[in-house]
């Protein structure tokens, strides 16, 4: 496995793997790798010839009051993982390779960064969005693997790479969860014992909305409010929202009606840790 932090030796070894006829496959993650990253290394596996992985914790993506400086970071640990599941290229830049001085510009995808994330987290997507266009223009893809745990990050990068005519595939891996149900994520890390036991509420809620669903429920403010009594039972919560939306423009739903595909989510605060989940459902 080759561990590559210059933006210029990435791109020469993209360009001769792209020259030898091979298929590049990204994983682009910000590292403190998990389960859940791990499996979009085997999808990408599967549908390349060499897959990239790429550990970068990007601070445009974060407000100056989120977590950057304390997101957790170990590259030794991340390097063993990504070569026990076949990684053939970590790319691990610093900050002033991939943003030098006089850096100035950035990705505004429109109205699907707006409502959910996007709302309580105005700047987010921006960062996603660049880093994610920058990754491609540096390691070359031919696809691209994200994962479901994040929907609308998901929905936000397909819309930019059809809009700015990217030639990358871009695949959506499942959510892999704790044996509880608590999807994983690298911000677990952060959470107490009584935290973490209240965090499976987020799981439960969307499978307690899942039910009511498959029961025929269609009002989608009934659906919200089960779940809001779920979550604020739990002392160490606080809800940022719950939403009911349609799962391709992620607009608020009203009334679900068959043939709706939904994209029921989620964003709680357990102590000073905000988590997020979310399910997505075909109305039958
Ligand atoms: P990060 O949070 O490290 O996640 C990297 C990738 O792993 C993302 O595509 C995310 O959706 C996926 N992922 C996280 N938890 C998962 C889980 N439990 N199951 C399956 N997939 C999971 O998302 C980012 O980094 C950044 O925004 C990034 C895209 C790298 C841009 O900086």
């Amino acid at each position: 496995m080759q561990v590559i932090s210059s933006v210029q030796d990435m791109q020469r070894l993209a360009d001769s793997i792209r020259r030898s006829g091979k298929r590049i496959g990204v994983v682009p993650t910000m590292g403190y790798l998990h389960d859940g990253h791990l499996s979009l290394i085997r999808i990408a596996r599967q549908h390349s010839d060499t897959v990239v992985t790429t550990i970068f914790v990007n601070p445009t993506q974060f407000a100056p009051d989120e977590d950057f400086k304390r997101y957790p970071r170990d590259l030794q640990r991340d390097l063993g993982l990504c070569e026990s599941v076949g990684t053939d290229v970590v790319f691990a830049p610093d900050v002033a390779s991939i943003y030098p001085n006089g850096y100035k510009t950035f990705i505004d995808v429109e109205k699907v960064t707006r409502m959910l994330e996007g709302k309580s987290r105005p700047s987010h997507f921006r960062g996603v969005a660049t880093i994610v266009a920058k990754l491609f223009n540096i390691v070359k893809p031919h696809v691209a693997v994200f994962g479901q745990k994040d929907a609308q990050q998901a929905v936000v990068i397909k819309q930019m790479a059809k809009d700015l005519d990217f030639d990358v595939e871009i695949i959506i891996g499942p959510t892999v969860r704790e044996p509880d149900g608590l999807a994983m994520s690298s911000r677990n890390a952060y959470l107490s014992s009584e935290e973490r036991g209240d965090a499976v509420v987020l799981s439960e809620s969307l499978r307690a909305a899942g039910e009511l669903i498959l029961s025929g429920e269609p009002d989608c403010g009934r659906i919200i409010k089960a779940m809001h009594s779920l979550i604020k039972a739990k002392p160490t919560v606080k809800i940022d929202y719950i939403s009911v939306a349609d799962a391709l423009t992620l607009e608020e739903l009203h009334e679900l009606r068959k043939g709706d595909r939904v994209l029921i989510s989620l964003a709680v605060w357990f102590g000073r840790t905000r988590l997020i989940d979310n399910s997505i459902l075909a109305i039958q």
